[in-house]
């Protein structure tokens, strides 16, 4: 029943971002802007429906933007960046609220199953907007890993793409500096975050992209300080 309600809430945000998609394309207004606010509108409601206590989606996609910028990419692929980073973990929604909620480190069948949130994410959204073109892709990969240990395809350095590399390590940054419901901030301080990024630079994360992430002085989140 949960699972079914949270379906139908899915489809109709979905249903709705591509109306206003198509519909704006079609409006000589800036779309570019207004497409952004809707992503983002869809983001903090996935965001609230997931109960966290902040803006987890939107923290993301800025500070993958700050990375994006500093990696040199055009406005095109960032706008792609900003839209997947927003919509990363949509795919969730489609799964049991107790599995995604747990407060037990999961194992086995049930991890295997919170994984598929990759997938999940990337079918539906390519099922209802074709026109996203890499969008689906950078949210299937954005739990890829550098030395190939991620998922859900074990693709390995620059096999993943650049965009699905910055995402994955602003999503990890983020959790690391993250108050959840159920846990306290992983990390004593922010010395110790970079620290950890440090650590699993050329293992989970891109050492270049760590390197970028260092040169522009460590940002936690997308807001400047
Ligand atoms: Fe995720
Ligand atoms: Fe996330």
């Amino acid at each position: 029943m949960l699972i079914t309600l949270f379906n139908a809430v899915l489809i109709v945000l979905i249903t709705w971002l591509a109306y206003l998609y198509f519909d704006l394309k079609e409006k000589a207004t800036p779309a570019k802007e207004r497409y952004s606010q809707l992503v983002r509108g869809v983001a903090s409601v996935v965001d609230r429906l997931e109960g966290y206590d902040k803006e987890h989606s939107r923290e993301i996609a800025e500070l993958s933007e700050r990375i994006g910028v500093a990696c040199g990419l055009k406005d095109e692929q960032l706008q792609s960046l900003n839209a997947a980073a927003m919509l990363h973990d949509l795919g969730e929604l489609l799964l049991p609220r107790d599995l995604v909620k747990s407060s037990k480190k999961l194992e086995g069948d049930e991890l295997e199953l919170l994984r598929t949130h990759t997938l999940l994410g990337e079918l539906h959204l390519k099922a209802q907007i074709e026109e996203l073109d890499e969008v689906p892709s950078l949210i299937r990969w954005h739990h890829e890993r550098w030395d190939g240990l991620g998922y859900p395809d074990n693709l390995k350095g620059e096999e993943i793409p650049l965009a699905a590399r910055i995402i994955a390590l602003a999503d990890a940054i983020s959790a690391m500096n993250a108050h959840r419901g159920y846990r306290k901030r992983q990390y004593a301080g922010d010395a110790d975050v970079i620290a950890e990024v440090k650590r699993l630079s050329g293992m989970q994360f891109d050492p270049q992209l760590v390197k970028t992430w260092l040169g522009i002085g460590c940002p936690l989140s997308g807001v400047k300080k």
